[in-house]
């Protein structure tokens, strides 16, 4: 598998205690997109994007500037996986919204993007992320499942390893 680099942005750290988990399992580079790291997007073919969901489904703010500087950069033909972070509980119309603001933006960019995931073992009522019935990413929630968290990480991760180039 080729070298995988990772873009979060997280403003309390759950997002980024993911990102870590993640970049030690598949020894993939790891970057706070609060440092603005749009150059560094070109080496990878590989890469995954994750974005934790504040105010009422809006985009982490670090992703808010970060989001059009990606936008810039040439995706075609990359492969992509996002992960969104996110609760259930609090936020059920406005789930992992994040996540779908982000895949929407890249969705027509060239690239493949793969690592979609079932609703069915989530509670909520309404996602952004939710792209003909199945979650554009795989939706964590650190506020109220986080014993969820191992399991669904690791089976996630096998999927995509699997379809990364
Ligand atoms: C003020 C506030 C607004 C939030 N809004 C949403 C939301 O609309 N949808 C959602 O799924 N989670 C929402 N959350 C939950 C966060 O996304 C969740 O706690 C996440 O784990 C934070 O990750 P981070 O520390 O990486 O930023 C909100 C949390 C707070 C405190």
């Amino acid at each position: 598998m080729k070298k995988t680099g990772i873009f979060y942005g997280s403003s309390n750290g759950n997002t980024e205690n993911i990102a870590k988990t993640i970049a030690k399992k598949l020894n993939a580079d790891l970057y706070d997109v609060a440092g603005k790291p749009v150059n560094e997007i070109q080496q990878y073919q590989n890469l995954i994007l994750g974005t934790s969901t504040w105010g009422s489904g809006d985009l982490q703010d670090d992703w808010d500037s970060f989001l059009p500087q990606l936008l810039k950069a040439d995706l075609t033909g990359k492969t992509i996986a996002l992960f969104g972070l996110g609760d259930s509980e609090s936020y059920p119309d406005s789930f992992v919204d994040g996540m779908g603001i982000i895949f929407e933006a890249i969705k027509d960019k060239g690239c493949k993007i793969i690592g979609q995931v079932d609703t069915k073992e989530y509670s909520f009522d309404s996602s952004r992320a939710v792209c003909y019935g199945k979650f554009t990413g795989l939706p964590l929630d650190e506020d109220n499942e986080n014993n969820l968290t191992a399991i669904r990480l690791s089976n996630w991760l096998k999927e995509i390893e699997q379809n990364f180039d």
